[in-house]
């Protein structure tokens, strides 16, 4: 019964897919979910968890509070997966009774269904339940995969519905809800949440949380591990493993900086605090926006700074995402596209103009990349389809990235001080709204186009959102740093700079990065022995530069990378960084076999997430 009135959402979707965009009515329902909020809506949860490291499982219980919306609805959906539902109550005020529920049969993308039974009158529900060891939105870690190799480690990743396999709820962001936790975990361990942290709480293995403003289910997050705290400013701080702290607290001692600088831009931050988790090597991703608490990936701490945008970048979705809230996952770019457009704008304020354009420069190449590759049509768009398709396999650099030349075309139409003063505007009248793609649209034709008459026209922006090729007229970003390293790796390819001759000294990161991006195919192999040996290329410890270095020298069919490689992919997960290197090496027969043998033994120390992205790489046959 669940399955089908999915399945008409989703037909009732691609139906409304023909008419113009500005026709389509709302969507009321989200094809990732089962829950319909238009029948039930979460507006308060509380969870009691046990953290098991010994069973690889969370127990406990969830209490979600309910507002009826539709009185006549007497059936309560939640999502989950792969949980063990062991009772389910209902009832009101403290008074519950057990009552009647059906877990459905398990999706592959969306989990299953629980329907509960809801009494007349009941406005709560309370649910005892366990997690699986393969918890797709959980991972446990060994000591060994720590940093200080002495204790475990347990972190969450909920975005983008992975939150349903470790808590039954309505995991939809069109849902938003304020929670409260008690979570046990063993004594010599300590818990944090996206919510209010005590820095100096006692270590008793019996913690509390209150995230007090209501956010959607994605921005749910826990991790357990032997972590300490250090201040960076009045409201901010990093919490790391003994040995990381010290370098993680100088890496990013901007980021109250950047915090007062985005205030001032985009206005008031309205969560508290703003703290960093840096979280193992395995990662998965390179940040996540946990709201007072970003998750982030020890990669970008590269001793000189030169990675910090993704602190931009997370600390942005403190207003882009965590405050105006994607609806549905189509409309990613409003979280994605306009927190990259900020990272952008913070990056000029924080650290100069140049800076901003270099971040930019590597994002709009990027892109260039994406949008060359054959694939859907829409999803080159800022409206793709993911209904019935799994959000996490398609997300690409297309929401951030067209997303922000777009953001950053209006500006430059429009004017500066005029386009920032209207995102800030497009904030304040959302906060903690969950929107959808057309409600900027009409909000930007109110506020923006109309007020401005004859600057950009509909028919811009329609190909702007629409289209699967970009406008002719896009702004492309210039960076003079970027300028310079051009002129050395032409050069040097050319045969006119000798490898000793390369004026590197200055380069940051981001240059080298840069360098070897734009970095062809079919080089001379004594060229590249050369430069791996000046340059020490294949023994760097900067994990970004490894990672860009082995992706073209592979390409290069370069092999004195392979035991570096090997090394490489069994330590780190970051999707972003292991990615390329994985395709690359699938292209050749050898390559793949090679890549093989390192994914087996490795694989059990990546996160579920990056396990199915790099299955699914080395199944595809090599074209
Ligand atoms: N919210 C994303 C991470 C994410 C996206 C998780 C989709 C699950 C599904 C986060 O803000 C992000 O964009 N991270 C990027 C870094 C950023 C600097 C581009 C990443 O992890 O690579
Ligand atoms: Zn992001």
């Amino acid at each position: 019964m669940f399955r089908t009135s999915l399945l008409l959402s989703i037909l009732g979707l691609s139906a409304c897919s023909l008419l113009p965009p500005s026709m389509q009515p709302p969507v009321k329902r989200d094809p990732h979910s089962y829950a319909d909020p238009s029948l039930f809506r979460t507006e308060h949860l509380k969870l009691d968890l046990r953290v098991d490291f010994a069973r690889r499982v969370i127990d406990g219980t969830a209490e979600l509070l309910l507002k009826r919306v539709d009185p006549t609805a007497q059936t309560l959906v939640l999502d989950t997966r792969d949980l063990d539902i062991l009772s389910v109550e209902a009832g009101s005020s403290g008074r519950y009774a057990e009552t009647r529920w059906r877990l459905a049969p398990r999706d592959k993308i969306l989990g299953s269904a629980l329907a509960i039974a809801m009494p007349a009158g009941a406005d709560r529900v309370r649910i005892r339940y366990a997690t699986r060891p393969e918890a797709s939105g959980l991972q446990w870690l060994t000591p060994a995969q720590t940093a200080d190799k002495k204790h475990p480690f347990l972190f969450t990743q909920s975005q983008a519905i992975h939150a349903r396999s470790w808590i039954p709820l309505q995991d939809t962001p069109m849902v938003r809800a304020p929670y409260e936790a008690r979570v046990h975990t063993p004594k010599r361990l300590l818990a944090v949440m996206s919510a209010e942290n005590t820095p100096d709480t006692r270590r008793d293995g019996d913690y509390r949380f209150r995230m007090p403003q209501p956010i959607p289910s994605y921005l749910i997050a826990l991790a357990v591990g032997d972590i300490e705290f250090r201040a960076i400013g009045p409201r901010t701080g990093v919490y790391a493993e003994r040995s990381v702290i010290q370098a993680a607290a100088k890496e990013f001692e901007d980021t109250e900086k950047m915090l007062v600088r985005t205030e001032a831009l985009f206005g008031p931050y309205h969560w508290g605090r703003y703290d960093l988790l840096i979280l193992p090597p395995s990662f998965p991703y390179g940040g996540m926006e946990n709201p007072r608490l970003t998750f982030a990936t020890p990669t970008i701490i590269a001793g000189d700074k030169s990675l910090v945008s993704l602190v931009a970048h997370e600390l942005a979705h403190s207003w882009s995402g965590n405050l105006v809230t994607n609806a549905v996952w189509d409309d990613f770019w409003l979280n994605e596209g306009f927190t990259t457009h900020l990272t952008y704008r913070i990056m000029e304020e924080v650290y100069g103009k140049d800076q901003g354009a270099q971040e930019r420069a590597l994002g709009a190449n990027d892109l260039k990349d994406t949008l060359a590759n054959t694939g859907l049509a829409s999803d080159k768009t800022l409206a793709p389809r993911l209904a019935g398709r799994d959000p996490d396999e398609n997300v690409t650099n297309v929401p951030y990235e067209r997303g922000a030349l777009f953001l950053a075309y209006l500006e430059d139409k429009f004017g500066r001080a005029t386009f920032d003063a209207f995102i800030r505007q497009w904030f304040d009248a959302h906060a903690f709204q969950s929107v959808r793609n057309q409600d900027f649209l009409d909000y930007m034709d109110r506020e923006l186009l109309a007020k401005h008459p004859g600057v950009v026209s509909q028919a811009k922006v329609n190909e702007w959102i629409y289209s699967p090729t970009l406008p002719e007229d896009a702004v492309w970003p210039v960076s003079d740093a970027f300028a310079r390293v051009d002129a050395q790796r032409e050069g040097w390819l050319a045969g006119n700079i000798s490898v000793a001759q390369l004026d590197t000294k200055s380069w940051t990161t981001r240059q080298w990065q840069y360098f070897f991006d734009k970095m062809p195919t079919g080089i001379d192999q004594q060229m590249l022995l050369d430069l791996d040996d000046r340059f020490s290329l294949t023994r760097t410890q900067n994990p970004v530069i490894a990672s860009r270095w082995y992706r073209a020298a592979l390409a290069n069919d370069y092999s004195p990378v392979y035991p570096a490689i090997d090394g490489y992919l069994r330590r780190i997960g970051r999707m972003l960084l292991i990615r390329p290197i994985y395709q690359e090496l699938a292209r050749t027969e050898d390559g793949r076999a090679f890549a093989r043998d390192i994914f087996a033994e490795a694989r059990a120390g990546y996160h579920p997430i990056a396990q199915e992205m790099v299955a699914k790489i080395l199944e595809t046959p090599a074209p």
